[in-house]
């Protein structure tokens, strides 16, 4: 009689690398004979892979792995991975004394040989970077059947001052781009025809002679890629042949998830983006320029230290001037060891204050994507279903432009593209009306 396979459940926080990952770590271990646990309970491994970017982030992590201890049964392996894991490394091992494992974002390779160390009685924490890792001869098992996120980078060389990414994710490195190439096709063929390209700055890609350009036009070129998209991208990092290459890529979409964090020049110095507010507005002026109808999605921070109301003010205006489809909201939140931290203690803006400037953002953005949404009903787009929607008989759908909308699901599946005139809208999603239908390619095996 053969044993029965060992199972392993991953719980994710944080960001889209970290699914990523999370996919990476899967099928690791799916390669040793592991089998994926769609909950906790009994499962022989449990993974939390967590982010460290803000405190609440991490202070949710604390409490979910007390709650995860109930389902730990004798012999179950508890480990923790990802930026929390890297930031804290053995002192995580100290503060949970059921974890044995705690694994930064380079060491997952060693995952099978850890947890064997762990079932002997080991805890231990790794936290070495890898320049080299890009676990390049991995294949993930992907929670999506839609679309694909696929690693271009790992680690960040920027230094924004408010930031822990670096110090959690390394220096950065790009992934050759036949390799990148090669896990295009592979989930083409497999039916996928969306694919999101990750980098912490992903395009500042650079593989030997090849830039970011080059990658969106070989990826672009991929027999079965419908759409392209990727994030987060820095201002800095468009150069004009990337944008060319951007407007020239049939696939690629009609959205960019530009981060601004600020719109005033002061502030954005103190965080050190490298850019000022006009710098900021005149590469939103050049996408727009060569991608016609482009949607832009950004990420801003408020009550960064020394934010006067004035600067403040101008973050307003810039969040006006551009007119984002939508944005990531956050307030400050100082992570231990980043320059930030460093700043005169006088210039902390009093929560109360962050509260406030958080609320009108908010607004703002709501406000100005409403306004716009509403011009867009009758309007006619190609979506793509990507999963039963948690309204009723729906499913979602996304448009080239990044915009949500739900339609009927009769006749439907995740993967269908239909053409939708839209019908309504909440001032943030759509409703849809199907006007024309093409189906999906097959989905293999
Ligand atoms: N506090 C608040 N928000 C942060 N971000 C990154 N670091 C911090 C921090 N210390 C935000 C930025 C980034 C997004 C992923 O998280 O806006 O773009
Ligand atoms: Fe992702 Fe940054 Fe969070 Fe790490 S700290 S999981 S890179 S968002």
């Amino acid at each position: 009689m053969t044993a029965a396979p060992r199972t392993v459940y991953i719980e994710t926080y944080g960001c889209q690398m970290n699914v990523s990952d999370s996919e990476l770590m899967l099928g690791k271990l799916a390669a040793e004979g592991y089998v994926q646990a769609e909950g906790p309970e009994g499962a022989d491994v449990i993974l939390v892979n967590t982010c460290a970017i803000r405190e609440h982030a991490e202070t949710r992590v604390i409490g979910r792995l007390g709650e995860l201890k109930r389902h730990m049964k004798p012999g179950t392996i508890m480990g923790v991975t990802g930026c929390m894991a890297q930031r804290l490394g053995p002192r995580l091992l100290d503060q949970a004394r059921h974890v044995s494992l705690v694994i930064g974002p380079d060491g997952y390779r060693s995952l099978p040989a850890l947890l064997e160390g762990a079932r002997e009685g080991h805890r231990t924490a790794v936290t070495d970077f890898d320049l080299e890792e890009h676990y390049a001869d991995v294949l993930p098992i992907r929670g999506d059947r839609v679309k694909a996120w696929i690693p271009v980078q790992r680690g960040c060389d920027y230094r924004c001052t408010y930031c822990i990414v670096p110090s959690t994710r390394g220096p950065e490195r790009s992934r050759a781009l036949p390799d990148v190439v090669r896990e295009v096709q592979a989930v083409a063929e497999q039916g996928i025809t969306e694919v999101i390209l990750l980098g912490q700055t992903v395009n500042s890609y650079r593989a030997g002679e090849h830039d970011f350009a080059d990658l969106l036009r070989a990826v672009g070129a991929v027999d079965g890629i419908k759409r392209l998209r990727f994030t987060s991208p820095h201002p800095n990092d468009f150069s004009d042949r990337v944008i060319a290459a951007m407007a020239e890529v049939d696939a690629m979409c009609e959205h960019v998830h530009l981060p601004m964090q600020s719109g005033s020049s002061r502030t954005l110095k103190r965080m050190l983006r490298r850019y000022t507010r006009e710098d900021y507005l005149a590469c939103v002026d050049r996408l727009r320029a060569a991608i016609p109808g482009l949607a832009l999605t950004t990420d801003v921070i408020v009550g960064f230290p020394g934010e006067t109301d004035d600067e403040f003010a101008e973050t307003l205006t810039a969040v006006d001037a551009v007119g984002f489809d939508d944005a990531f909201t956050f307030k400050f939140s100082p992570r231990e060891g980043t320059p930030a931290t460093r700043l005169p203690a006088e210039l902390t803006v009093p929560e109360d204050v962050a509260s406030a400037r958080l609320e009108a953002l908010i607004e703002r953005v709501r406000a100005g994507a409403r306004e716009r949404n509403l011009r867009r009903l009758g309007e006619k787009h190609e979506v793509l279903v990507e999963r039963g929607a948690r309204r009723g008989e729906a499913l979602m759908a996304r448009t080239r432009d990044f915009k949500t909308v739900l339609v009927p699901a009769e006749g439907y599946q995740p993967g269908d593209y239909l053409t939708v005139e839209l019908t309504g809208t909440t001032g943030s999603t759509f409703t849809g009306a199907p006007v024309a239908s093409r189906a999906a390619l097959p989905m293999a095996g």
